[in-house]
């Protein structure tokens, strides 16, 4: 499959600018362009290249991909379920090295937007098989005889509510329920339905050695995301953990306070000066070596959302954990 489609129509959207290298923080960029120009579609969460402290993938993903050639080397084959703008997959491709790509999201403007963003920003040097489809999880993707080293997934948390929203708004933080698919009541109940499933899906997609990294923004204890691993029939262990101020917390901490109300969770938040005192110096392969250990160094500041959300409007800075799972065949 060719890596570039010059003759593709533009897809409809928000044109945005990325330079790569202040971007995903490294240098010097390979295999793709060095200056990304996409088209963010209505329903796609939105790069934050002005402030990529900001941003889940140049802060949480880039440092995990790091780590995974540092320990195997290039990787070929990357997927990434639920892609967005595509932007983690041009990222897969300049720092693991991936010459076949896939990706999935549920709507299909957003795929076209992405594929579009993924082939118009592939570098010169060599070619990248790339395969974008809409749809449920990995499902797009069947048929294609594809075995992927590394799937991403950075899937929602919350159920919605109400399905027929999900049209009107980015869908970064929600999926629809129910689902047909059995889940333990565990996953259910720490809201990790939707990783289960996909990493449960995964088995058939991963190639003999390879490997699932979820990120989670892991307001439940870690040993819920290990089990996560190890009930999808996966061996787990953390390649990284670390921390995120709450952003949006009005909005954020009200809603995981009423899941709390309504016997989910509890959802636990850190005053963000334990947080900052507790990961101070800690490197990114540390924080996954030492993840429980940390978890445990935090426990006597833990707070549930429901407290979180009282001292966050009496103007304390809160945040939370966040985790990359690696899950791997046995
Ligand atoms: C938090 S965003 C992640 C975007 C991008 N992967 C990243 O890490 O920056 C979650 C994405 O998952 C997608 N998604 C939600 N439910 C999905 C499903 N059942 N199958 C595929 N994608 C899904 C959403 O549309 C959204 O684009």
């Amino acid at each position: 499959m060719a890596s570039q489609n010059t003759a593709t129509p533009v897809p409809k959207g928000t044109p945005l600018t990325i330079d790569v290298a202040s971007y995903l923080g490294t240098k010097p960029i390979r295999y793709v362009k060095p200056e990304w120009r996409i088209i963010v579609a209505d329903r796609a969460s939105i790069p934050n290249p002005e402030n990529p402290l900001a941003d889940w993938l140049p802060t949480v993903v880039v440092p995990a991909l790091k780590l995974i050639v540092e320990d195997r080397g290039p990787v070929k084959s990357f997927a990434s379920i639920g892609t967005g703008a595509g932007v983690d997959i041009l990222a897969g491709i300049e720092i693991l090295g991936a010459t076949v790509v896939g990706a999935t999201d549920v709507f299909p403007d957003v795929t076209t937007a992405a594929e579009w963003n993924i082939r118009q920003n592939i570098g010169d040097a060599r070619p990248v098989e790339v395969h974008v489809n809409h749809g449920d999880l990995l499902t797009p993707l069947r048929g294609r005889g594809l075995g992927f080293e590394v799937i991403y997934e950075n899937l929602p948390n919350i159920p919605l509510a109400d399905a027929s929203a999900l049209e009107e708004k980015r869908n970064s933080a929600y999926f629809v329920p129910p689902r047909a698919e059995k889940v333990p009541q565990f996953a259910n109940d720490q809201l990790l339905a939707l990783h289960y499933i996909a990493l449960r899906q995964s088995l058939e997609f991963l190639s003999a050695d390879g490997f699932v990294i979820s990120t989670l923004g892991g307001r439940i204890p870690l040993e819920y995301l290990s089990r996560l691993a190890v009930e999808s029939g996966l061996v787990p262990s953390f390649l990284s953990y670390s921390w995120k101020i709450q952003a949006e917390g009005e909005a954020v901490l009200p809603s995981y306070a009423e899941l709390e109300a309504q016997g989910l969770g509890p959802f636990y938040y850190y005053p963000a000066d334990a947080l900052e005192k507790t990961f101070h110096g800690v490197s990114t392969r540390d924080s996954g070596l030492r993840a429980l250990e940390l978890e445990k160094e935090l426990l006597p500041h833990r707070v549930t959302a429901k407290q979180a959300w009282n001292v966050y409007q009496q103007g304390q800075r809160i945040g939370h954990t966040v985790a990359v799972l690696k899950s791997a065949r046995r």
